[in-house]
């Protein structure tokens, strides 16, 4: 174990927007609580021309600024800023980290630090091949020390990108110290997930086909793609988020029980979910897969119009799909899965559908009746709801529904944020919550061949969906295959009429 201010986690991309409105109000937070992995200085790295004093004051300014600071917080804002160092340089530049070396090994005469670095990649994607390189030879990654490094999403753009990055990371790096990010990980509700299946004896004996009928998992956005114009339009919503962020809930929702829960225990069924899941052929494709792409409705901008997106552009901004596990547990259960850009509202969460009693005793009264399920939200309100059968009440026997639901914020239980957790588990050593290398190409390895039957089939159906609405209505012919319906939080707007096919 490091001892106190034995590490520097040197941030490239210091003056981006991901540091700025997650990394330092993380950091200052894992400061604030002087745990044994708050035990770091910062040193931020990129081009902008920042001292020490002009970088403390702009992060000053921004958090202060930012609402995300709590009382406590903002009093030890000064002494958080005294751990944080600005070191100009350009990390595609290789002629440059001379001079962190150089900033590093000052550094370390004044604090005892015996050369322990996290580096974190908080810039854009084209950097994450060049940076390991340049510390290799730089003579950054030398011993004595650990060297770590975190690298944010997205890793790899396919297969064979994933594959080579994978490789340069492995040239530099041991296996346990690349942290690849996926923030979901770091969320309280994803992590209860788990808590919920396996240290439950409700759930676990009915987590499997003979009692779900069916699994919905959702993550959709109600903006469309800001100032991102310009790498979506390259990626679109099966890159951006079905690749990783979902295919991280599936894995959850599916896995079986790891035999410890550590590293290795984990991360092993996580793999074993993908290597489970219904080959993607052709055939499968065309009656499994719904993409659209938002268009103009009621003052919002249709996609095409977007900052930095081709005029003619056929990414998509919503994939739903239906995919299945076929194992022991999961056989003949669908998984429909659903990400968007511009719907009616920002939400993430699973449900689980359980099936109908094998016989039905009671009679279902109107159309109150909606079948058994269980709620995971993951954001926002950030809680579970389970929806159980109950008696109508008054006369005869009739059978309806009830939800029982709690909410982390109405128990005044703070969920915190996943930066934080991550974070600290990256400068404790931990990567338990990061992605493995074998996991990330065993995702792209699936989703590739999705990407090549789109390549292969351009005039695969793109659906346009009005802009705030709940996309193609082809994706509830999807899922009405199981005599179902998404689960839509808020009013559904259908706009029927304006669906066309782009
Ligand atoms: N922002 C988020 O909320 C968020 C969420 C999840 C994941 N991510 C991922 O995190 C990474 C960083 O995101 P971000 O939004 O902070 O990016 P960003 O603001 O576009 O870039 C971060 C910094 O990188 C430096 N940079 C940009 N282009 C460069 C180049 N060609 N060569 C050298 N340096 C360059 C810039 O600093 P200088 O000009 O000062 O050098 C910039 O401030 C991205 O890979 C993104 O996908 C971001």
């Amino acid at each position: 174990m490091h001892s106190p201010y034995d590490l520097f986690l040197i941030i490239f991309g210091a003056s981006g927007d991901l540091t700025r409105r997650k990394l330092m109000p993380a950091l200052i937070k894992i400061y604030g609580k002087s745990s044994s992995a708050g035990s770091f200085i910062i040193i931020g790295c990129a081009r902008t021309p920042y001292t020490d004093q002009s970088y403390r004051a702009y992060l000053k300014e921004e958090l202060m600024h930012s609402g995300a600071l709590t009382g406590e917080e903002t009093e030890v804002l000064d002494d958080f800023l005294s751990i944080v160092h600005y070191q100009p340089m350009d990390p595609a530049d290789e002629n440059t980290y001379p001079l962190l070396n150089n900033r590093l090994k000052l550094l370390s005469g004044l604090s005892g630090n015996h050369g322990n670095y996290l580096f974190y990649l908080a810039t854009p994607p084209l950097l994450y091949e060049l940076v390991p390189a340049c510390l290799c030879r730089a003579g950054l990654l030398e011993q004595p020390g650990l060297k770590r490094i975190i690298v944010e999403k997205p890793f790899g753009y396919d297969l064979a990108s994933a594959q080579s990055l994978n490789k340069i990371y492995a040239a530099c790096f041991r296996e346990e110290d690349i942290y690849r990010i996926d923030h979901f990980l770091g969320k309280e509700t994803v992590q209860n997930i788990m808590v919920t299946r396996f240290g439950s004896a409700v759930y676990e004996p009915i987590w499997n086909r003979n009692y779900i009928d069916h699994v919905e998992i959702t993550a959709v956005e109600n903006m469309g793609i800001g100032t991102r114009g310009g790498y979506y339009d390259g990626a679109g919503a099966l890159r951006d988020m079905v690749q990783n962020h979902l295919m991280q809930l599936l894995a959850i929702t599916a896995m079986e029980p790891p035999a410890r829960f550590d590293k290795n225990g984990f991360r092993n069924e996580v793999i074993k979910v993908y290597q489970s899941l219904r080959p993607l052929t052709d055939e499968y494709i065309r009656d499994n897969v719904v993409r659209g792409q938002y268009m103009a409705c009621d003052g919002r901008i249709g996609y095409r119009d977007e900052k930095g997106v081709r005029p003619d552009s056929r990414t998509e901004t919503y994939i739903a799909m239906c995919l299945y596990v076929d194992n022991w547990r999961w056989q003949g259960v669908p998984f429909y899965i659903r990400t968007g850009k511009q719907m009616p509202t920002k939400v993430t969460e699973i449900v689980i559908h359980f099936k109908p009693a094998p016989m039905q005793m009671f009679q279902r009264k109107g159309g109150r009746y909606k079948g058994e399920a269980l709620i995971i939200r993951i954001q926002p309100d950030e809680g579970i709801l389970q929806r159980m059968v109950m008696k109508e009440p008054g006369a005869g026997f009739y059978m309806g529904t009830m939800e029982m639901d709690f909410t982390y914020d109405r128990h005044d239980r703070d969920t915190g944020d996943a930066y934080v957790r991550l974070l600290e588990d990256s400068l404790a050593g931990d990567p338990t919550l990061f992605t493995r290398s074998d996991a990330v190409e065993e995702s792209w390895a699936y989703f590739d061949k999705l990407l090549a039957y789109w390549e292969s089939y351009p005039d695969t159906p793109l659906y346009g969906y009005p802009a705030g609405t709940w996309g193609p209505k082809e994706a509830d012919v999807l899922i009405n295959r199981s005599h179902a319906r998404w689960t839509n939080p808020c009013k559904n707007l259908t706009h029927a009429d304006l669906y066309c096919r782009l």
